[in-house]
């Protein structure tokens, strides 16, 4: 595997060399150059936070998966590590796909899919997809062990391990697909490396509850568990499922040995055109954090031009707000990225727009629901996208605007109770992370403004509206 890390990171480097910068994040993480997709392996261990990520070192497209790497000690601030797997034996030459890490005693342990192609590559009707194990000493440098687990006769599609500890033991949900329906297996372990079968801890009853569900994890969250997973080939209704696939979760209670009883039906995370395979870790204090990819697959995506693509949502704190819905909001950690501090005073506009500053990377606002009477008013950043209240639809909605119309168009969720509307952005050079009232909602978007136009103005249409307090800083 020596070869093939040496010669995957020097193929990086000579992309890095071409890397051009207008849409490269200042505050994300992103490869630094070629492709990612989703997390993988996100731990803290021996005090420092690893992300692991799917990446292709050669090109600015999805190819042979390797896994890239990235450390932090803060989590605000990431550097790049070599790469930590690149594919090549019999049980993983077509990809090292996603997967998790475990402190075993110590030592830092990745639990990853091995895809092999049995027919031409790309044809997901033949492959074999088995789980495998790779360990370091030094939290660098990996050795790979093979497999310890493969599928059950007569499925092909059983990918994306997350493993944990929990009553002594090790468990792990991996993602599957039988007869065409999505399933959460659910294993355990006393060595991580002899693997039993232990239960579906859920699965698609009919197609349209997906014919794969890819990337599970599964934790609890307050009293309850959480079995968040990523689900291929939900039909879109209405506001709802309107991305190429979904991620989301299914809360319910779980006791080791017993079956998981979802109390809700399934509710999506995140309500913006880019998120995806959402995957959680424990910080150091036992918070939950969650990171996700925000793209999403067969998405227009202009940086490729640039000679790299994709890029990871921040780190992000889940909890269990009292009413027993999930909150989603950014990690505490994220505010040693503040730099300049602008107070903005409140406002009224009618039927304007204005200016509010340069650039802010990070802007919150209050927006008063009672006092507004305009059909539509809300923030604009550049041309590329404005989020704004739709008095009529009674709905939050970002807009993207481009060049391109497979990234044109609107998502956006049902106007939250109460009289005032509490926004939190995050805006880096291609994106838009909006959180709502405090992780009641969070709608997340790659925006591409032209020449790098990132200005925010107020604005309403129709009526007046009443901007309450603001805040921004330059991170
Ligand atoms: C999710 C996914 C996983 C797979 C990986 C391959 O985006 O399709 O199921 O392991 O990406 O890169």
């Amino acid at each position: 595997m020596k070869n093939a890390l040496a010669q995957a990171d020097h193929a990086v480097e000579a992309l890095r060399a071409e890397r051009r910068d207008d849409y490269y994040p200042q505050f994300h993480l992103a490869p630094s150059a070629g492709w990612i997709n989703d997390p993988n392996g996100l731990i803290c261990i021996n005090g420092v936070y690893h992300a692991f990520y799917q990446h292709h070192p050669y090109d600015e497209n999805w190819g042979p998966m390797h896994w890239g790497h990235a450390t932090s000690r803060d989590l605000a601030h990431w550097q790049h590590q070599p790469i930590a797997l690149a594919p090549g034996e019999d049980d993983d030459k077509g990809g090292c796909f996603s997967g998790c890490a475990v402190d075993d005693g110590g030592v830092l342990t990745l639990i990853y899919t091995g895809h092999v192609w049995l027919g031409k590559a790309g044809d997901d009707d033949q492959v074999r997809e088995v789980q495998c194990l790779a360990t370091s000493e030094d939290g660098v440098h990996f050795v790979k062990h093979g497999p310890v687990l493969t599928p059950p006769d007569g499925i092909q599609h059983f990918r994306d391990p997350k493993v944990w500890r929990e009553d002594g033991e090790w468990w792990m949900v991996v993602g599957a697909r039988e007869n065409g329906l999505g399933q959460a297996r659910l294993y355990r372990s006393a060595d991580l490396r002899d693997w039993r079968f232990d239960r579906l801890l859920g699965g698609a009853q009919a197609p349209h509850q997906g014919y794969m569900w890819e990337c599970p994890d599964f934790f609890p969250l307050g009293e309850q568990h959480l079995l968040l997973f990523s689900p291929q080939g939900l039909t879109a209704q209405g506001y709802r499922n309107r991305n190429r696939f979904q991620s989301g979760y299914l809360l319910g209670h779980w006791r080791p040995g017993h079956d998981f009883t979802p109390t809700q039906p399934f509710c999506e995370l995140d309500a913006g055109h880019d998120f995806y395979a959402p995957q959680t870790f424990t910080a150091a204090d036992g918070r939950r954090l969650l990171f996700a990819w925000m793209d999403m697959w067969e998405s227009p995506m202009p940086s490729k031009a640039h000679r790299w693509a994709g890029a990871l949502t921040l780190p992000r704190e889940l909890t269990l707000g009292a009413d027993g819905a999930v909150r989603m909001n950014p990690a505490r950690e994220l505010t040693a990225l503040r730099r300049e501090h602008r107070t903005l005073i409140p406002l009224k506009l009618r039927n304007q727009r204005r200016p509010l500053a340069e650039a802010l990377q990070e802007l919150q606002l209050t927006l008063d629901l009672a006092g507004s009477d305009a059909e539509r008013y809300g923030v604009a950043i550049g041309g590329a996208a404005r989020l704004y209240v739709d008095n009529q639809a009674h709905r939050l909605v970002l807009e993207r605007f481009s060049e391109d119309p497979g990234l044109c168009g609107c998502r956006s969720v049902a106007l939250p109770a109460g009289e005032r509307l509490s926004l939190r952005l995050f805006i880096d050079r291609s994106s838009l992370e909006v959180f709502v009232n405090q992780g009641e909602a969070c709608l997340t978007s790659r925006i591409y403004p032209a020449d790098g136009r990132r200005d925010l103005s107020l604005f309403a249409e129709g009526g007046q509206a009443q901007f309450g307090d603001m805040e921004g800083w330059q991170l």
